[in-house]
C-alpha cells in the first residue's frame, strides 16, 4: 500500500524512506553489499570524505507509468557517469551491473514511496560514494562506502512548470582543467555561496560563464540549458566543464528523432542570449524548467516565452521527454529499465 504521503505538495526535500543499499569497499574488493533500514553513517572523524571532501554522487528518478509499472530512466548512464566520476577522484569504480543491481533493489523494497501516476510527485534516487577509512596526508582513502537512498520529490524549482528569473554570476562553479564534467560533491560546495546569493538577491539559479573567458555560457548549478532559435532550432552549450547531463542528452534525441528538430552542440556565447526565443534548464531534478529572464548585471534579457508559461517548443520537449518517462509515448530501446 501507497504510504499515505500529500503526494502533489511535496518540493524537492529529503523524506526517510524504508531500505537503504550499502557496500563497502576494503582490501581492494567491494563486499556483496545489503539493504539496511539504518539512515545514519558513523565515521572516523578523519575520514577521507571529511577532510578532503572525496565524495562523488548521482541522481536519477522512477517513476509510476501510465500502466501501473514502476521503471527507472536509463539508469546505465549513471553507472557510466559516476565511474567517469570515481576515476577522475581516484575512487573505485561499483560496477555497473552492481549500480542497477541496488538501484533496482531499493527502489523495490521502497515501491509503497514511489508517487502515484499522475501526481506530478517523482521517487529520487541518490547513489553515491565517499572515502571512509581516516586520510590526513593529502592522499585518496583505502576504503569507500557505495549508498543508494530513495525519497519522494516534487517539483525543482517552486511553482513547477512557471518561467525562473535566474542571474548571470561572478562566481564560478568549475576550473578549465578541474571537475565541472564530473559529479564531484566538491562542484556543488563551490556552488553553495553562489546560490544563496544569488537566492537573497531574488534569483531562482546562477547562469555560470566558462570560467577562462567568461564570454561563453556552461550551466547552472544542478542543470544544462537548452536554448531554441527564432528558426525553431535546439542549441546546447558544449565545454568540457559542464556536467554532461543525461536529461540533455535525452533531449537532443527527442528533438532529432521525435519532433524533427534540428539540434546544434556548440559554444554560445553570452552575447547571443538575446537572440534565442526560449531558454530552458534541463536536469533530472529540474525536468525541464523554463528561463523567463535572465539577469546581467542589472540588465534584462527577456525571452519572447515570458513568464507565464513554457516556451512552444519547450513545452514539446518536455512533453515528449515526460510521456517517455511515464509510458505514454514510446521509448527508444533501452531507455526504461522496468523495476516491477
Ligand atoms: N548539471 C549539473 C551541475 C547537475 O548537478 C545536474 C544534475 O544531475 C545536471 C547538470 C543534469 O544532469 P542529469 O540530466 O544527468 O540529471
Ligand atoms: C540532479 O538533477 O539529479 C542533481 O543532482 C541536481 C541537484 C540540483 C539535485
Amino acid at each position: 500500500m501507497k504510504k499515505d504521503i500529500d503526494w502533489k505538495n511535496l518540493d524537492f526535500g529529503y523524506i526517510k524512506t524504508d531500505y537503504r543499499f550499502v557496500s563497502n569497499y576494503k582490501d581492494g574488493k567491494w563486499d556483496e553489499g545489503e539493504l539496511i533500514q539504518d539512515e545514519n553513517i558513523v565515521l572516523n572523524e578523519c575520514a577521507g570524505v571529511l577532510q578532503y571532501a572525496q565524495t562523488c554522487f548521482e541522481g536519477l528518478k522512477a517513476y509510476e507509468t501510465v500502466d501501473n509499472k514502476i521503471v527507472c530512466f536509463r539508469p546505465d548512464l549513471n553507472a557510466k557517469r559516476m565511474e567517469d566520476s570515481c576515476k577522475r577522484l581516484e575512487m573505485p569504480v561499483y560496477p555497473q551491473e552492481k549500480f542497477i543491481e541496488a538501484i533496482r533493489k531499493v527502489v523495490e523494497k521502497n515501491a509503497d514511496f514511489v508517487p502515484p501516476y499522475g501526481s506530478g510527485a517523482t521517487l529520487y534516487i541518490r547513489p553515491y560514494m565517499f572515502g571512509s577509512n581516516s586520510v590526513i596526508g593529502v592522499k585518496p582513502a583505502q576504503e569507500y562506502q557505495f549508498r543508494v537512498f530513495a525519497t519522494p520529490v516534487g517539483p525543482y524549482f517552486k511553482g513547477g512548470a512557471k518561467p525562473i528569473v535566474i542571474r548571470i554570476s561572478d562566481f564560478d562553479r568549475a576550473a578549465p582543467h578541474g571537475t565541472g564534467h564530473i559529479k564531484a560533491g566538491l562542484n556543488y560546495a563551490m556552488s553553495l555561496h553562489a546560490i544563496v546569493d544569488a537566492h537573497n538577491q531574488g534569483f531562482a539559479e546562477n547562469m555560470y560563464l566558462d570560467p577562462a573567458t567568461r564570454t561563453k555560457v556552461e550551466e547552472t548549478g544542478g542543470a544544462n540549458f537548452i536554448f531554441v532559435t527564432k528558426d525553431n532550432e535546439i542549441v546546447t552549450p558544449k565545454s568540457n566543464s559542464i556536467l554532461p547531463s543525461i536529461t540533455r542528452r535525452s533531449l537532443v534525441y527527442v528533438a532529432e528523432h521525435y519532433l524533427g528538430l534540428k539540434v546544434e552542440e556548440r559554444e554560445v556565447y553570452k552575447t547571443e542570449l538575446k537572440d534565442f526565443k526560449e531558454c530552458a534548464l534541463c536536469g533530472t531534478a529540474a525536468v525541464l524548467s523554463p528561463v523567463g529572464k535572465i539577469n546581467d548585471h542589472g540588465d534584462e534579457i527577456c525571452f519572447p516565452s515570458g513568464m507565464d508559461n513554457m516556451g512552444e517548443i519547450t513545452k514539446k520537449l518536455y512533453d515528449t521527454l515526460v510521456g517517455i518517462q511515464l509510458g505514454r509515448i514510446e521509448a527508444p530501446k533501452g531507455w526504461i529499465e522496468v523495476i516491477k
